[in-house]
């Protein structure tokens, strides 16, 4: 039988989804903020997932997100990065009506999953966070960007768009939160002084292989001998809490390692609360962080 001009054969469609991680021949050229989706291949989801105890990472965190948001008066939240689901479903558990979004398909199934174990059923929704009112629809009191996630995005465009993205998804007093790693301590204190930081124990290490001002690749390192790799960008605090004011958040709280203390030395990580309105009191200066 002839095919008509216009009539296309109909094909199964291929499954291009990668199986491994792949960054060519030049790792350290691989600067790309789309890159992510190839990076959570579903390996590396399920290792991380086998191997982090939830209990534990719980336990490191604390109370701290909950009381933030409780503070607030937050109680629909939008979890941006959701990944394996571990933010969303303990805040569903904290009674919050929680949105999980994740540009990565792959994350999102696993969160799915991990909801379904735990008797819950996530409500799900891929979206790029360049493109998040596009696919995300109503306001949140509160949208939580957390677990180093904010380091994918590589050009500055994406940074401001992403934040602007947040920034409209948020009702007129709304929140974000959104931590990232302490670059400045990696950046400034040089490759050699390498941290190397152990996630809940000792079953995943995850150390700095290149770091330079526009790329920290990391290495992840599981017992079994394998090991993955994720290329970020090295966010300093600074720029971060520049970014967030710019984009028109009136007050940020930076905070160290989940603690009420800003002046913590040398945090591993960041949390910066961001507020939508204007502060109460005009004249009292922001937290911020000093050294
Ligand atoms: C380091 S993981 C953190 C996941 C989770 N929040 C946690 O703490 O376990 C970063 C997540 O951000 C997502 N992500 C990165 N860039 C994104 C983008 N441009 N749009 C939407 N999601 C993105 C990834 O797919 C991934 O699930």
């Amino acid at each position: 039988m002839s095919l008509h001009a216009n009539q296309k054969i109909l094909t199964m469609p291929t499954d291009t989804k990668p199986l491994e991680q792949d960054y060519g021949e030049n790792p350290l050229s691989v600067r790309d903020t789309d890159k992510y989706k190839g990076e959570y291949v579903q390996s590396f989801v399920d290792k991380w997932d086998e191997l982090i105890d939830w209990e534990a990472r719980a336990e490191s965190e604390g109370d701290f997100f909950i009381k933030t948001l409780k503070e607030h008066g937050c109680k629909k939240v939008l979890d941006v990065a959701t990944g394996t689901g571990f933010h969303s479903l303990r805040l569903i558990k904290e009674g919050f009506e929680v949105i999980s979004a994740d540009g990565a398909p792959e994350m999102l199934a696993k969160a799915f999953s991990n909801g379904r174990k735990h008797d819950k059923i996530l409500r799900t929704v891929q979206a790029d966070w360049r493109w998040l009112n596009r696919d995300v629809h109503g306001k949140y009191d509160a949208v939580i960007c957390l677990g180093n996630s904010f380091t994918h995005l590589f050009d500055e465009r994406d940074r401001r768009k992403a934040l602007a993205e947040f920034y409209a998804a948020l009702r007129h007093d709304g929140i974000l939160i959104l931590d990232q790693r302490n670059y400045d301590m990696i950046l400034d204190e040089g490759f050699k002084s390498k941290h190397t930081f152990y996630y809940c124990g000792d079953n995943v290490r995850a150390e700095p292989e290149h770091v330079d001002e526009g790329l920290a690749r990391f290495q992840y390192s599981f017992p079994d001998g394998s090991q993955y790799h994720l290329n970020m960008f090295p966010l300093r605090v600074r720029y971060v809490q520049q970014l967030m004011t710019e984009v028109g958040f009136q007050k940020i709280n930076t905070f160290a390692d989940f603690q009420e203390t800003y002046r913590q030395e040398d945090p591993d990580f960041y949390i910066h609360v961001a507020e939508k309105r204007y502060p109460d009191d005009m004249n009292k200066p922001n937290k911020e962080i000093r050294r």
